[in-house]
């Protein structure tokens, strides 16, 4: 059986058994390893991709939850239909020097991209339960929301200051 969907716009026929999560099969079979493995219990969002523009924990999706559906992934975010907010995003992320070890900040960013969709210029409560769910073991928390706010426009960079 193959399960056919769209990958940052690539469409794809894997031959996974219906209950792979999406997670192996975006790092095994297709080489997309910005996508992290942290808990595999969708408790820590370091796997968190779009899957028509919702975030979604890939590491308990099963495979066959995505056919026919449009996925899209750390490595293609900056090119998809929402790419205007995540080059702010990602440039936020860099004016504010995010990243430690890097590990969580795929998932971080996917997250703020999704919530920034919906909600242009979040309320710091709207940013922390967007990102609630995201564990980074550096603690570059602080440092996120305030990139959250700078990629919304309600906070102006430190760097510029
Ligand atoms: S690896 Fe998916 S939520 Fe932790
Ligand atoms: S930057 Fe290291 S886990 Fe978040």
């Amino acid at each position: 059986m193959t399960t056919s969907f769209k990958v940052n716009g690539k469409f794809i026929v894997s031959k996974s058994s219906a209950d792979t999560p999406l997670l192996w099969v975006l790092r095994e079979e297709l080489q997309l390893t910005g996508t992290k493995f942290g808990c595999g219990m969708a408790l820590c969002g370091a796997c968190t991709v779009h899957v028509d523009g919702q975030a979604t924990r890939a590491c308990v999706l099963p495979i066959s939850s995505v056919a026919g559906k449009s996925v899209i992934t750390i490595e293609g975010v900056t090119q998809g239909p929402d790419q205007t907010i995540a080059k702010k995003v990602q440039q936020a992320w860099l004016s504010e020097s995010v990243s430690q070890c890097g590990y969580c900040q795929p998932g971080q960013i996917m997250s703020t991209v999704a919530l920034l969709k919906k909600t242009a210029q979040p309320t710091l409560t709207q940013v922390d339960e967007a990102l609630s769910g995201h564990l980074c073991r550096c603690a570059t928390y602080s440092r996120i929301r305030q990139a959250v706010q700078v990629a919304a426009g309600t906070e102006q960079s430190r760097s510029s200051s």
